[in-house]
C-alpha cells in the first residue's frame, strides 16, 4: 500500500529565503545580468575589471618576449651544455627552458583572455623583453648569465604584482606563481654557481 501523500501547504513548499534577502549581491542580481549580456565581444572583461585591457596587454606582451627569450637561452644552454658539463647540469636547463615554456602558455593565454593576440613576432622579441640574451662560451658564464636573466625577471615580476594587486587580480596571481618559479630557478642557478665557482664575496 502507497504512503499517503503529506499535505504541503504553497507556503511551505516555497524556497527557503536567504536572511538577507535585500542585498545578497553588492550588485542587484538583475543588473549584474544585464551587464554580463552588453559588451559580449570584450570576453571576460566586465564592467567591474578595474584595470586597463590595453595597458595590461602591453604590460604583458613585455613578460611574454621575456618568457619566451628565457625558453630559448635555457634551451640553447641545455644543448651547449651537454658537451662541457655533467648530464645533470644538462638535465637542470633542460628543465627550466620547459617551465618557462609553461609561462609563455600562461602570459599568451591571459593576453588572449583580455582581447589581445600574444606577440611571437622574433623580430621584435629582444627589444620587447626585460631579459637579454647573451650567447655564452663557457658553462660558468652560462649559470652568471641565466641568474641575471632571473634576478631581472623576480625584480620586474614583483613591480608588476604590486601594480595588478585590486586592478586585475587574476593577472596578479598569475604572475605570482610565475615569480614563485622564478625564484627557485634563481636559488637553482645560484648554487650551480657556488659549486663551479666557489662562493661569491658579499659586497662589503
Ligand atoms: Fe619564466
Ligand atoms: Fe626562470
Amino acid at each position: 500500500m502507497k504512503p499517503a501523500l503529506e499535505t504541503v501547504s504553497t507556503e511551505q513548499r516555497e524556497t527557503p529565503k536567504p536572511a538577507n534577502r535585500d542585498k545578497p549581491f553588492l550588485t542587484d542580481v538583475i543588473k549584474l545580468r544585464e551587464k554580463a549580456r552588453q559588451d559580449l565581444a570584450k570576453g571576460a572583461i566586465t564592467p567591474a575589471y578595474k584595470g586597463d585591457p590595453e595597458q595590461t596587454i602591453n604590460i604583458l606582451q613585455s613578460v611574454l618576449a621575456t618568457e619566451i627569450v628565457c625558453v630559448l637561452r635555457y634551451t640553447m644552454n641545455a644543448i651547449a651544455a651537454a658537451g662541457i658539463a655533467s648530464e645533470s647540469i644538462k638535465e637542470e636547463f633542460s628543465t627550466h627552458a620547459n617551465e618557462e615554456q609553461v609561462h609563455v602558455q600562461l602570459v599568451g593565454e591571459r593576453i588572449n583572455q583580455l582581447g589581445g593576440k600574444p606577440d611571437f613576432n622574433p623580430a621584435t622579441l629582444t627589444s620587447r623583453a626585460a631579459s637579454q640574451y647573451v650567447d655564452t662560451e663557457t658553462l660558468v658564464d652560462m649559470i652568471k648569465e641565466n641568474l641575471v636573466a632571473e634576478r631581472i625577471a623576480c625584480e620586474h615580476y614583483r613591480e608588476l604584482i604590486e601594480f595588478f594587486r585590486d586592478k586585475d587580480p587574476t593577472t596578479r596571481r598569475m604572475l605570482e606563481g610565475i615569480l614563485e618559479k622564478e625564484e627557485e630557478h634563481a636559488n637553482d642557478m645560484h648554487d650551480l654557481l657556488v659549486a663551479h665557482q666557489g662562493k661569491p664575496e658579499l659586497p662589503h
